[in-house]
Order: C-alpha cells, then structure tokens, then sequence
C-alpha cells in the first residue's frame, strides 16, 4: 500500500492515505467514485449558458491587452467563446490533441492528495457548477467559469502544460515533508495569481484567479497599489497570500520557461527541509533580495481592502 512517506512514483493510482493525513474529515458524496470525479457533467439549464456567455463577454471587456498573449491564443484554439459552457468531452478532445491535458468534471473543491494526483495525470478537475445571477461579481468557490474560462486555456501552452503536471508530482513531495502550505503559496501566485513581462513595462496576467474576474485584471497590472515584483520560488513560498481579497503583491515571471525551470530544476527535498511551518513575509512585505518592478503604494489594503469601499487603484 501507498503510504505518504512512500508515495508512488509513477503516479498511476490514487495513494490509499491514512486519515490522520487530513486536516478536514473527508465528506465524499455517495455518487463519486474514489478518484472523486463526477461520472458525468452536469446538466445545464438555459439560464446557465447565458451566465457562462455574460461573464465571458464582461470579461472579453477587460482582457485585451491585460491577459497573457498565450492566454488569448488558448481562449482562441479551444474556441471557448462558441457560446455556452463547453462540453468538457469536446473541450478534452481539442486540449488532448494540443498538450495531452483533459478536463474532468468535479462536484465541489477536492482533497489534495487527489487533486496533486489529476494533475500528475494531466487532468484537470473542473467545477461542475455554475454561479448564480446573485454571485455573478463573486464567488469563493471555484465554479465552471473560473476553472475552465481561467485555468483550461493556459493548458494549451506546452510548457505551462508541462509546469502544471510537475506541480502536481511536487504535491507529493510536500505531503511528505508536511508543506502543503508553501506549496500552496506557489500555486497562489503562479497558477492563480501570476503576472508575466511580455515586453519592456508590458506586464500580463496569467493567473486564473485574475483573468476569472473583471476588477483583479485592472488592479494587477496597472494599479499603483500592489507590488509587482520578479518571481523567486524560495522568496514566494515563504509569503502569505489573501485569499478573498485583491493582493498586496504579484509575482512577476519573464517567461514560462523561465517558470519551469525555476520549478523543475530546484531541489524541492532540500527546500522543503529548509521553510518553516509558518509564512516568513507578510504578504504586503517587499525584501532586500526582491526585484522590485514596482514598489506598491498600498493605497487599497490601507484603506481597508473588500468591504470599506476602498477603490481597486
Ligand atoms: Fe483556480
């Protein structure tokens, strides 16, 4: 049997963990399977897909220019903006025939071993749901759009692609060493909240969690308010993130190359054996080994972030 401290190399089968493992009791609905996979997509309704085509039209608003040309080229090869939210067999069949990536529908956010393991795997597990007129500007749980709208078409870059499987064989490798929580920083501020310099002073975003939403865009790449500093794996997994508010701080990447390379060649045992259980910076904190693109002014976090009606600047 598959134990946390001797996880499967080759990634094949879902590792049987004991619970003690899990921070959270794990509440599996009846009708998933172990892999926690739905075994079908949902149904959607007609108001649905209008949902889905209202969100990527506000969006389609803000991106130009803002989002990561390879971003774009995706939203373009998988032709998400055909109208309604795409039917993951379809999408699967095209993302296969691009990076070998497919998309798996799940009901709700999964555990992390599995998640790693998808991943790992080059699946991606996507929310099977969608918003409400009501959450329409906002929604803490990673639904349909956010998933396949924010995170699918960077799929279609071959070396993202590659980026996001060696994230998942790192997960292992931080289950072991109990770092989930450094890990999770990386993820924070690359897959979800990453920034990449396209050109002199052209800052873009690449990150699902900006590119989901119609405020974060603007605030990430051209407000004065955050940081925008060079990414640095170390100096990232020791900083703290917000997680229902806009950052303090972005990490900025030259290329995904670039990105891979940092990942794929760093001595993770090493490292992990090095962090703290606990962030070292806060997550407005600017360091003497940074390099600062732009130094925040913070504006928005001083005034209060979500909820005091402090404007995105
Ligand atoms: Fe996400």
């Amino acid at each position: 049997m598959a134990t946390v401290l001797e996880p499967n190399s080759d990634f094949a089968a879902l590792p049987d963990l004991p619970p003690e493992v899990f921070t959270a009791p794990l509440q599996k609905p009846a009708h998933l399977g172990d892999d926690w996979l739905e075994p079908a997509q949902a149904t959607y309704s007609a108001e649905d897909h209008r949902i889905w085509d209202d969100l990527f039209a506000r969006q389609m608003e803000v991106l130009p220019g803002r989002a990561a040309s390879a971003f774009m080229a995706g939203l373009e090869r998988l032709d998400l903006g055909r109208g309604g939210i795409p039917e993951f067999g379809r999408l699967s069949e095209e993302l296969g025939a691009l990076t070998g990536w497919s998309v798996v529908p799940v009901p709700m956010l999964i555990p992390d071993h599995v998640f790693f393991w998808h991943l790992a795997n080059r699946r991606f597990p996507a929310g099977n749901f969608i918003r409400t007129r009501e959450t329409f500007d906002y929604i803490q749980e990673p639904d349909v759009f956010h998933d396949v709208f924010g995170h699918v078409p960077m799929l279609a870059d071959p070396v993202y692609a590659d980026y996001m499987q060696e994230y998942g064989r790192a997960g292992w490798k931080a289950m072991r060493y109990n770092r989930l929580k450094a890990l999770g920083a990386l993820y924070w501020y690359t897959v979800e909240f990453g920034l990449i310099l396209e050109g002199e002073g052209d800052v873009r975003a690449y990150g699902a969690g900006i590119l989901s939403g119609p405020t974060e865009v603007v605030f990430a790449t051209e407000a004065a308010s955050p940081n925008r500093i060079m990414l640095n794996v170390d100096r990232v997994m020791r900083t703290d993130y917000v997680i229902s508010d806009l950052q303090p701080t972005y990490f900025v990447i030259d290329s995904f190359a670039d990105l891979y390379r940092q990942t794929v060649e760093r001595d993770f045992d090493r490292l992990y054996r090095s962090l703290p259980p606990a962030f070292t910076y806060a997550n407005s904190a600017v360091i003497d080994v940074d390099n600062v693109l732009h130094r925040g002014t913070q504006e928005y976090l001083l005034r209060g972030g979500r909820g005091s009606g402090a404007s995105p600047v």
